[in-house]
């Protein structure tokens, strides 16, 4: 029985050289041809091989295949023999001088072999037949440089004497190794290493468990070559496979890899081994480095040999030396003993400036024991790369800062630092306890530090805590945080904890807790000034008081957002633009910050990111982008434990489920996120729950519900302070209000909305409030007001708001027995409504339509006069012709239609001649007939 595991395990990759291989086969049914394939070791070429024996087969080849051996290359005939055993039944059928001369080389006849080329004829006459009798023939050949010298001579004549059968010959050797099939006109096929999405693939698929971050290391290090890939995570342990141990600098090799990157390491004379070494860890390849270290003026002679070996090479154009395959340098490394390497070490860093963080690391790397000195220079360096984006870099380094720092304050600080970062940027929620707990047995007394109560504030918030506790954590540290000299990474800290306490405010949802937040930046100012802070402290925390002042500031931030690099800022800046609409402009930053996640980096910062580009995607109408989104960034938060942060991504959800009628999963959202929220004080997620349900009763038309929710949240004539979200709530309560007869709770909400900065803020939340102040009038149609909303220059980037001011307008417009106007824009809504799959609203619309006895689509037939008009007109055209009416111009109809504005104005000339009408003012009438 086929045991499962000789099936070889799937390709990952790998199309170009696929299609080169069926090419080779299919070339072959015509002709014989010969093709081999090089490349270095591991990149894939045996695994090349049985993916093309399995095609071959499939192609209707008969494959026979051998492998050249090192240990029976000097065994004649091995290879032959085995290459030719499957054809043995047909030795019969040769002449029997050949049949003999074959035998013979199979060892089973008394007589000598014959001369080669005799040999060599008998098997191409034996192809010959075999091919004649059962059809094509792949012969494979592995390892060709190993194929003992007798088969490899036999098979080159053959090889060269073969024309006109189809016969396909595959070989495959290293690059560089001779063989039979070298030089003798046979085209070669060079595998490259693995791409780097089918490398990840690999990895990701034999090594399941094993963290992003850890896998993007090795991918590096591997430079695609699949042996490498697979083998490299072996002497990797659990705790460094799932990143919760830190890697090595220089990965370790496995035996196997040993084998072929060490054999040539090995073979140097020592002066060259130590300066390889000094340029392993030195990383920069600048030579004048290595010569310096060295301390011999011509040190750099004794580079030769490596580079004679091919291991090494220097740049033409950089002068730097390289290492032509990175596990050259782990097998440097590995041969190295630790004195060699605390020598080397030093010698580096001896030759670098005092500041420099080269030098730092490797006075730590040096460091046999705790050293206070190096230690305080690695904190330093941890922040530094910090703020070069790199949070992940950051943390290892302030461990490793730990693990030299002599005193158990100076070590506890550390340890609470990496727990704050890794709490709040590279997604490492998990660790936090065990640090913290570290952290406090090193230093008993240093529990409340800045840095310890940020990273503790992050878990309580996220896990079983209560937002009163995380707020009194983060304001008590922040009030009795006392500035160390090297105010430098506090700074850092003191960021995290106001972006913290941020979060506790916002989920919190009190003025109050606000408040104190004010209070305290107030008083204890930190090292340097935050200028971010004020901005994100107006647009996001107050906008409707407190956004004006800061948008020129802001739309400039945003503008720049495109070279910022940190990923913390670019979180600052998006979170400022969020409920002010600014989010657009944030997009490729959002998304660079995501992608990084995606690698292993950043990833709690990453799941933010994704919610706010999801809120984008929610004003913007991409509701399936935002189901998609949320879905990845949701998946997040349940891998790496950020609880509370999932919450935002539920309320989007919830969202679209309430607008697309999706009841039962918008209650379902609405009610998790109240049981969650409610013992944990999260206010916010009261709102959100509220809001989602109030959406939901909306779409369904039940407007006393919708009322009765939106009252708890909103008080009419009153704009609260520090309730963003009150911003997103405009519509809705009109809408609710209006359909229950409280149009003076809507006037009066509308009032007081004029009376804050939200009109200002923004074209769409203009258009909201212009929207909420006609729908309010009870008495007269403001058609004014209406239309300018309508018509806000850039609308369709808002679709859902948009269709439902059109809803609101048509549907007064219907009751005021306006029934031809009534049409044009519940028409236009019901078309938004349509394509955003917001059903509930789509019935409304078409409800209305239905009402007021003018035609709908299928639903009812097209009265007579229109008929005739319409008849006119393609339907694209009519579409067309009807947003043009509304006022819309030829830009924003394509952009709704997704036609280019040429195609739109050309519908338009058609239209105003089928219909004879001269202006957009005379396409309304013309559309519609006289008004009823
Ligand atoms: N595209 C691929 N997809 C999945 N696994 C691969 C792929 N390419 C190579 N491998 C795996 O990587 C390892 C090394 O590949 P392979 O043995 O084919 O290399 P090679 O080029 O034949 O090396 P050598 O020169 O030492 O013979 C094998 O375990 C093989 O299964
Ligand atoms: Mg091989």
């Amino acid at each position: 029985m086929a045991s499962a595991s000789l099936t070889p395990p799937a390709l990952v990759g790998r199309s170009a050289e696929l299609a080169v291989l069926d090419g080779h086969f299919g070339a072959a049914l015509v002709r014989q041809t010969a093709l081999m394939l090089t490349g270095e070791a591991g990149v894939g070429k045996t695994a090349l091989l049985d993916a093309a024996a399995l095609r071959a087969a499939g192609a209707g080849f008969r494959v026979l295949r051998v492998a050249g051996c090192p240990f029976r290359r000097g065994v004649g005939f091995s290879a032959l023999n085995q290459l030719l055993q499957p054809l043995a039944d047909g030795l019969p059928s040769l002449p029997a001088r050949q049949a003999e001369t074959l035998q013979a080389v199979r060892g089973l006849s008394e007589e000598q072999p014959a001369e080669l080329l005799a040999i060599a004829n008998a098997v191409h006459a034996l192809l010959a037949r075999t091919v004649a009798g059962t059809g094509p023939l792949a012969l494979i050949v592995d390892d060709v440089a190993w194929v003992d010298r007798p088969s490899a001579t036999v098979l080159g004549t053959v090889a060269r004497s073969l024309h006109t059968e189809p016969i396909a010959l595959l070989g495959a050797a290293r690059t560089g190794d001779e063989s039979f099939l070298s030089n003798i006109g046979i085209p070669e096929y060079e595998v490259g290493p693995l791409d780097e999405v089918s490398a990840n693939e690999l990895v990701a698929e034999r090594f399941p468990a094993m963290a992003a971050r850890v896998r993007r290391r090795l991918v590096a290090e591997a430079r695609g070559n699949p042996l490498a890939l697979l083998e490299l995570p072996v002497p990797l342990n659990d705790l460094q496979q799932t990143e919760r141990g830190t890697l090595p600098a220089v990965l370790p090799l496995t035996e196997r890899l040993k084998g072929i990157f060490s054999t040539r390491v090995t073979a140097l004379p020592a002066a060259t081994r130590k300066l390889l070494l000094l340029a392993v860890l030195d990383g920069s390849g600048e030579l004048h480095i290595l010569q310096r270290a060295l301390g011999l003026p011509d040190g750099l002679a004794g580079l030769s040999p490596a580079e004679r070996a091919g291991l090494v090479q220097v740049d033409g154009v950089t002068g730097r030396l390289e290492f032509r395959h990175p596990l050259t340098r782990s097998a440097v490394m590995e041969l190295a003993t630790s004195e060699e390497r605390r020598w080397a070490q030093l010698a580096l860093a001896a030759e670098l400036p005092a500041g420099s963080e080269h030098r730092a690391r490797h006075l730590a790397d040096a460091a046999v024991g705790p050293d206070d000195e190096v230690a305080a220079l690695l904190h330093e360096v941890a922040y530094r790369t910090l703020r070069r984006g790199d949070a992940v870099g950051a943390i290892t380094t302030l461990l490793r800062a730990s693990e030299l720092s002599g005193t158990g304050t100076a070590k506890a600080r550390r340890l609470a630092e990496a727990a704050c970062l890794g709490a709040n940027i590279t997604g490492d929620l998990r660790n936090v306890r065990a640090l913290l707990d570290n952290a406090g047995h090193a230093d008993p007394s240093g529990v409340g530090s800045l840095a310890a109560a940020t990273a503790a504030a992050s878990r309580l918030l996220n896990g079983e805590g209560d937002v009163d506790t995380a707020h009194r954590l983060l304001i008590g540290a922040i009030e009795t945080h006392v500035w160390p000299e090297d105010g430098e990474s506090v700074e850092d800290i003191f960021r995290e904890a106001l972006n913290t306490l941020l979060m506790v405010c916002f989920y919190g949802g009190r003025p109050v807790l606000w408040h104190s937040f004010e209070d305290v930046v107030k008083r204890r100012r930190p090292p340097t000034s935050r200028r971010l802070l004020p901005v994100i402290l107006g647009a996001f925390a107050d906008p409707a008081y407190g956004a004006l002042p800061f948008l020129d500031r802001l739309d400039h931030l945003v503008s720049g957002l495109h070279q910022q690099t940190d990923p913390v800022r670019v979180f600052g800046v998006a979170l400022s633009a969020s409920y002010i609409d600014r989010l657009p402009g944030c997009r490729s930053a959002l998304r660079r910050v995501v992608d990084d996640g995606r690698d292993g980096g950043a990833v709690a910062l990453a799941i933010q990111a994704q919610f706010l580009l999801a809120n984008d995607a929610y004003a913007g109408g991409q509701w399936d982008e935002l189901l998609e989104i949320t879905e990845e960034g949701l998946g997040w938060c349940a891998t790496y434990d950020y609880r509370l942060t999932a919450s935002t991504g539920h309320f989007q959800r919830g969202l679209v489920a309430a607008a697309r009628g999706d009841g039962d999963t918008a209650r379902e959202i609405a009610d998790r996120l109240v049981s969650w929220g409610n013992p944990r004080g999260l206010g916010a997620l009261r709102v959100y729950a509220a809001h989602i349900r109030a959406l939901s009763a909306l779409g369904g038309a039940d407007f006393d519900a919708a009322h009765r929710l939106l009252r708890a949240l909103v008080t009419p004539g009153e704009v609260p302070r520090f309730m963003p979200h009150a911003l997103w709530l405009l519509l809705d309560f009109a809408e609710a209000a209006v359909h229950t007869d409280h149009h003076e709770e809507a006037a009066a909400h509308i009032a007081a909305v004029r009376g804050t900065d939200i009109p200002s803020i923004s074209p769409r939340l203009a258009m909201l409030t212009d929207a909420c102040e006609a729908m309010a009038n009870p008495d007269v149609i403001d058609h004014g007001l209406f239309e300018a909303a309508i018509a806000t220059p850039g609308a369709e980037r808002w679709p859902f708001d948009w269709a439902r001011i059109c809803l609101a307008y048509g549907e007064r417009l219907r009751r005021a027995k306006a029934g031809g106007a009534a049409r044009v824009h519940l028409d236009a809504a019901l078309g938004t409504f349509e394509r955003l799959g917001a059903t509930p609203w789509s019935a409304r619309a078409a409800g209305e339509l239905r009402a007021s006895g003018i035609p709908v689509k299928p639903l009812r037939p097209v009265e007579s006069e229109d008929r005739d008009r319409h008849a006119l007109l393609t339907p694209q055209e009519r579409v067309a012709a009807q947003l043009a009416a509304t006022g819309l111009t030829n830009k924003q109809i394509a952009a709704r239609l997704f036609l280019s504005p040429r195609t739109v104005a050309a519908h338009l000339r058609s239209v105003f001649r089928k219909l004879n009408v001269t202006s957009r003012g005379g396409l309304r009438d013309a559309l519609t007939g006289p008004m009823p």
